[in-house]
């Protein structure tokens, strides 16, 4: 039906779906994110990613990336403990994936046939997944336990689905929701009004964010906060569609006192502890 109308995910399903921090939780109750990020040339990516992760919620954070990028975002990011090769973690006996609450697997990479080896690892988990930038590619998805999210910008829907951006643009839900069921994943199509699709139909449009997201950088922010709230929350849909409405209100949240050309994607995860807590 064209004429559906798509409900918003709006502040009072925020504020009902945003888990409480128990008083006695742990760093481990709380849930460990793995973040497969970063390469020599993109290693922002991995610092922005685990930045926003680290804001979001989570107990503990791993970040996989290339040897040549740890000492770059190390300084920045203390509070992470790195993987220097994820290839050999795979294939060491007393490493287990399952003891991850959340993966988030893209950012600051490139596809290649790496990337394909490591996603058909992780695709034998039942463990959430988060696949954004360079993990997105077109290809079929394994039937999994766990829920699958893709977090492609209008650039890598068209990559994934074949479909040209002109031909999905003004119809985004709809194309949004027949990718979704078609791969069996969660697909957030990104951009203003930012659409999220479930495999089971549900479907949801996002009312925050402005152009001052129209950065480079801050999608890999919005995937590293997906990988924390997932982390803490219980539903993972709930984990999804808080990260994408809470980065957008941080964004708000800048405009209301500062220019919309001046963000900086990591001040996203600056804002959030704020905004986060207008919401509690
Ligand atoms: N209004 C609201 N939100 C917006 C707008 C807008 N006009 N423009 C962008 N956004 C939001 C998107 O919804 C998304 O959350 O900003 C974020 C941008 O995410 P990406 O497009 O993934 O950008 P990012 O990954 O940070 O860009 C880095 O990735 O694909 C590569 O080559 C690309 O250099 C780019 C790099
Ligand atoms: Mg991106």
């Amino acid at each position: 039906d064209p004429l559906e109308v798509i409900p918003k995910w709006d502040k009072e399903k925020v504020k009902s779906t945003l888990p409480v921090r128990t008083a006695a939780g742990h760093k481990g109750s709380f849930g460990t994110g793995l973040l497969i990020a970063g390469t020599r040339d993109m290693p922002g990516a991995a610092l922005l990613a685990g930045l926003g992760a680290m804001r979001s919620g989570l107990g503990k954070l791993e970040i996989a990336a290339e040897p040549d990028v740890i000492p770059m975002i190390l300084p920045s990011l203390p509070e992470a403990t790195y993987i220097r090769k994820i290839e050999e973690k795979f294939t060491s006996p007393d490493f287990n994936l399952a003891a991850y609450k959340a993966i988030a697997i893209g950012p600051g990479k490139i596809p290649n046939e790496q990337m394909e080896q490591n996603l058909a690892q992780l695709f034998q988990s039942e463990v959430p997944l988060v696949l954004d930038a360079g993990a997105l590619s077109k290809r079929s998805y394994p039937k999994r336990n766990g829920p699958t999210i893709l977090t492609p910008h209008p650039g890598e829907f068209s990559r994934i689905s074949g479909i040209p951006v002109e031909q999905f643009a003004s119809e985004k839900s709809e194309y949004a929701k027949q990718l979704a069921k078609e791969l069996d994943a969660a697909i957030v199509l990104k951009g203003l009004d930012t659409v999220i699709a479930f495999p089971d139909g549900e479907t949801w449009v996002n009312p925050t964010g402005n152009s001052a997201l129209a950065k480079g950088g801050t999608g890999d922010t919005l995937t590293g906060m997906m990988l924390g709230m997932l982390c803490c929350h219980e539903n993972w849909k709930h984990a999804v569609l808080n990260a994408v409405y809470l980065h957008g209100a941080c964004a708000d949240q800048w405009t209301t006192k500062k220019s919309p050309h001046t963000l900086l994607a990591h001040e996203l995860s600056g804002l959030l502890p704020e905004v986060w807590k207008s919401f509690e």
